[in-house]
């Protein structure tokens, strides 16, 4: 690890690992950085200087407490729309970022992936993302997948798109069409549902994330604004996580009863697993 760890936070990551599962996939809507900035009279950009801060301390954590998929919700197909300095400024970010931080993933042994339309990025931002992925490609501990330009309505239809195509050439029959396939033509394919959705700044709304992937995904949203949001939250947010009871559709007496003969619990297992 790049920064050695706290006896104190050792604690805190062995009490949580034995209080109950660890999720495997956790996806996060990072939210609040202008509001931060806003508070303090700064300006906007000085959240999202901070809010990169955050980014590393969360990473890092994830990946220490044994978390195997951690997506986070950089930048929405929608936020093209807002002020074109604001979008400069965090691609400007983005790409420092990417640049400054790709050894620190290699120490830690993270791979580095991304979701969504990232051809449409700058084109300094797509050489370096390409760079870090490909020089993350064999890390092992842990996926970083960063929505870029991503939002679940785009995927969706692009996902339909390439369906019909695939149709359109005989190689695939509208029946063959099920969730399982539909799951394959989407850019999360290589990733499980997230088991847990962590949304910052207290909004109760998804933003055109994940729309597919979050049908089952437990959420907790906490007033606090990215900027301030730390590994102690995330330890937080992951202990709600393990108090809830996962039930897919069915009553909590099959849950039990499968959890005791088999010793899994279902989260552990992705919707269409369960019988
Ligand atoms: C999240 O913070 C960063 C991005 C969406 C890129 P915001 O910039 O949305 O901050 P608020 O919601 O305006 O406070
Ligand atoms: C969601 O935050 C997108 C990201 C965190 C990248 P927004 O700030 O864009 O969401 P809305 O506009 O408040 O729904
Ligand atoms: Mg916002």
């Amino acid at each position: 690890m790049s920064k050695k760890k706290s006896a104190s936070d050792e604690k805190l990551q062995n009490e949580l690992k034995k209080s109950g599962e660890i999720p495997k996939h956790i996806a996060i809507i990072m939210d609040g950085n202008g509001r931060w900035a806003k508070k303090r009279g700064l300006p906007r950009v000085a959240g999202h200087k901070r809010g990169v801060d955050t980014v590393k301390d969360i990473v890092e954590a994830c990946a220490e407490i044994g978390v195997k998929y951690l997506t986070l919700y950089t930048f929405s197909t929608e936020n093209w729309k807002r002020p074109k300095e604001e979008v400069s400024t965090l691609m400007r970010l983005l790409l420092n970022s990417l640049r400054d931080r790709v050894d620190e993933l290699c120490e830690n042994d993270i791979r580095l992936t991304t979701i969504g339309d990232t051809d449409s990025l700058p084109y300094e931002v797509q050489k370096q993302l390409k760079a870090d992925i490909e020089r993350t490609k064999n890390n092992k501990k842990m996926i970083l997948n960063l929505a870029l330009s991503y939002s679940g309505r785009w995927e969706i239809i692009e996902a339909v798109k390439k369906i019909s195509r695939a149709v359109e050439k005989g190689d695939l029959k509208p029946d063959e069409i099920n969730e399982q396939l539909f799951s394959k033509f989407l850019t999360t394919k290589d990733l499980p549902d997230p088991d847990l959705v962590i949304r910052t700044s207290g909004e109760f709304r998804v933003s055109n994330f994940l729309l597919w992937q979050i049908a089952y995904s437990e959420f907790v949203i906490t007033d606090i604004y990215w900027p301030d949001f730390n590994r102690h939250h995330l330890y937080e947010s992951i202990r709600a996580f393990q108090k809830r009871e996962r039930r897919f559709g069915k009553v909590s007496e099959q849950i039990k009863k499968e959890v005791n003969s088999k010793g899994v619990t279902n989260a552990e297992k992705l919707p269409s697993q369960i019988s």
